[in-house]
């Protein structure tokens, strides 16, 4: 069972012979996710049903009765949600490989001769973002995190001027985030993006060229300086060429 991240909060409210656990879990997507029920007597067990209810889905029920060993699939139709073993053993849910559509609320009932227990999953499916970093013209960079979900958060090093944006793909619930930065007058050469995921941080850095590429850019003092450099040291080279031909020539 790889988890990712089993977090926040495990509530156990106990009242009047419920027991009701609460679990927030995040999975990544395409590994295997098992979800266990409230510990309890065994023997003293009459019904175990698993409530699946998937996001835009009605919920779906499945169910095993001790008395009679049966199991119920009920009307839960995903053959990738199924007994993680032999329910009369272990009444846990299995969900492999989890699939983006699998975000959802899981609740295991365990009805016995004591009362009922209840553990509700809300289970968060995550997908890594892939993440790029490249150079655009005009020694500007552009970062970007694709198709995570959620959303990665992007951050840069050193600071620099930059525009975030967020492009959500309604189909899965991916989130496609681009940071695009410059670092306008200040020299900068190497800089870091950092992409922060539930699923996992990722870094990359990237040398960014010094001006070379700022060529037709208006307004650059830097290529101004530059041309006006060369063509003095181009007109003093034609005219040293000039005279050092003058001067062979007048040698003959
Ligand atoms: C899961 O439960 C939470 C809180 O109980 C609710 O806000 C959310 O809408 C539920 N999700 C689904 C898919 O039923
Ligand atoms: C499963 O059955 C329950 C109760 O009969 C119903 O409310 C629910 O809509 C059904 N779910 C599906 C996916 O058919
Ligand atoms: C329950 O039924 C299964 C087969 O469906 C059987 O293998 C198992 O031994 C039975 N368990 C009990 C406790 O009777
Ligand atoms: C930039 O990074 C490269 C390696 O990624 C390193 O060799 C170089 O020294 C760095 N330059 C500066 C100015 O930090
Ligand atoms: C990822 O980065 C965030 C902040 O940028 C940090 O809070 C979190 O602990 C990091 N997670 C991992 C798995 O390193």
């Amino acid at each position: 069972m790889k988890l990712v991240n089993l977090w926040i909060s495990l509530i156990l409210y106990i009242f009047s012979g419920q027991e009701y656990f609460k679990t927030s879990l995040s999975v990544l997507v395409d590994t295997k996710a098992v979800l266990t029920c409230p510990p309890v007597l065994w023997p003293s067990v009459l019904v175990v049903a698993w409530e699946i209810a998937l996001r835009d889905k009605p919920p779906c029920f499945g169910a095993y009765r001790r008395d009679t060993n049966q199991t119920t699939r009920g009307n839960c139709t995903d053959k990738r949600i199924t007994w993680a073993s032999r329910p009369d053993e272990n009444p846990a849910l299995q969900v492999d490989p989890v699939a983006i559509t699998h975000d959802g609320n899981y609740t295991c009932q365990i009805v016995t001769s004591d009362g009922n227990f209840y553990h509700e999953y809300h289970l968060q499916v995550l997908v890594p973002p892939e993440v790029t970093l490249v150079q655009t013209e005009k020694g500007t960079a552009v970062c970007k995190a694709a198709s995570g979900k959620p959303a990665a958060q992007i951050s840069w090093t050193p600071e620099g001027d930059c525009v975030t944006e967020q492009e959500p793909y309604w189909g899965d619930g991916t989130v496609t985030v681009q940071s695009t930065c410059r670092w306008g007058g200040r020299h900068v050469l190497n800089v870091s993006c950092s992409v922060s995921h539930l699923a996992g941080n990722k870094s990359l850095s990237i040398e960014l060229d010094k001006g070379v590429r700022t060529l037709g850019f208006p307004g650059s003092d830097l290529l101004i300086i530059l041309c006006v450099k060369f063509s003095l040291l181009l007109v003093i080279l034609v005219f040293v060429g000039f005279i050092h031909f003058q001067r062979t020539n007048d040698c003959r």
